[in-house]
């Protein structure tokens, strides 16, 4: 009998949650997915001290520069073990300012390119705020292609859809942590799970409407969640769920797919600016959660930079 994890794999492209760049190489994914707070972890490992040392030469006492060189040398080296793409985010202190989130994810394509790594081969991260939104729509059509993250609504994942961004990352966990808290209880099964529901009733629209855009349900608290998922067009998983996986066997059964999508009765929408405000405000959750993940990534992107001050600061002999 085959593992839970090759099982999956036949129904669901795997990509690895994770800025380790050993545990890519172990569990070779389809794709890697990369955000602050992995990469905060991977930063303060010595194992990948030398691709600090590397953001901090390339980038002369620019310490915005040094940041993006960094997510881009961890990239670089996450990529020499997935065939596919990697994700790299945009700093989350430009959630709100589309022009601003396009030029830093020109630069991040910039470096990747200056590093030998194609455009194809990277997803740019964005949160999906209307701007992140609007901003993906343009990158898009100057051939950069967006992952659209800290995505817990509907109407996030109906925008994205009319804005034709190549993927999003609806959550699971994180929409699981909230109700878990709301309703003060230890666990909600995956029937029932919220989080599990929100990425089932997404996957249903893009597919009955015929909307290209990609399905990669994120941020994953067990795995039950990610069997119930599974023929979502990607799931992207951490090392330890990986391993979780890998250790159960099992047939997984598939559980999404565009022909149970099309019997759903979804009518097609169309948000302007005042609809999406007015429908994620609307949902008390979405809205805590996306305001959470932005303050959460930009306060693990400035511990990298503080990180990256200190190294840059140590005298040379100790480098
Ligand atoms: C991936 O793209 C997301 O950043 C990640 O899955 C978030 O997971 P978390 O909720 O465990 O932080």
């Amino acid at each position: 009998m085959s593992s839970q994890l090759d099982s999956l794999r036949k129904h669901s492209l795997v990509v690895a949650d994770t800025g380790d760049i050993e545990a890519v190489a172990r569990w070779k994914p389809q794709d890697a997915t990369t955000n602050p707070s992995l990469l905060l972890a991977s930063a303060a490992d010595p194992r990948y001290r030398q691709l600090i040392d590397e953001a901090i030469e390339q980038s002369k006492n620019d310490t915005a520069l040094a940041m993006d060189w960094m997510f881009v040398l961890f990239g670089r080296e996450i990529l020499k073990h997935v065939a596919g793409r990697v994700s790299t985010e945009v700093d989350a202190r430009l959630s709100f300012h589309a022009e601003q989130s396009m030029q830093r994810a020109r630069r991040l394509i910039a470096l990747y390119e200056k590093a030998g790594v194609r455009r194809e081969r990277v997803l740019i991260k964005l949160a999906a705020t209307w701007e992140g939104i609007r901003a993906a729509s343009r990158l898009e059509r100057e051939g950069i292609h967006c992952n659209l993250t800290l995505l817990f609504s509907f109407a996030q994942a109906a925008a994205c859809a009319d804005a034709g961004v190549t993927l999003i990352s609806p959550f699971v966990g994180r929409i699981y942590d909230w109700h878990r808290q709301a309703r003060k209880v230890d666990d909600i099964p995956p029937e029932e799970d919220p989080g599990v529901l929100s990425v089932t009733r997404i996957y249903s629209y893009y597919k009955k409407h015929g909307y290209a855009t990609q399905v990669m349900g994120a941020s994953f608290r067990k795995t039950g969640q990610i069997l119930a998922l599974a023929g979502c067009d990607l799931l992207t998983i951490a090392p330890d769920l990986l391993e979780k996986l890998a250790k159960a066997e099992g047939d997984v059964e598939r559980k999404l797919s565009p022909a149970s999508a099309a019997r759903s009765d979804m009518p097609k929408v169309k948000l302007d600016e005042t609809a999406f405000r007015w429908l994620l405000n609307e949902d008390a959750m979405a809205t805590d959660k996306l305001a959470e993940g932005i303050r959460r990534f930009d306060a693990d992107a400035r511990k990298l930079e503080k990180l990256i001050v200190s190294i840059a600061a140590e005298p040379a002999a100790a480098k």
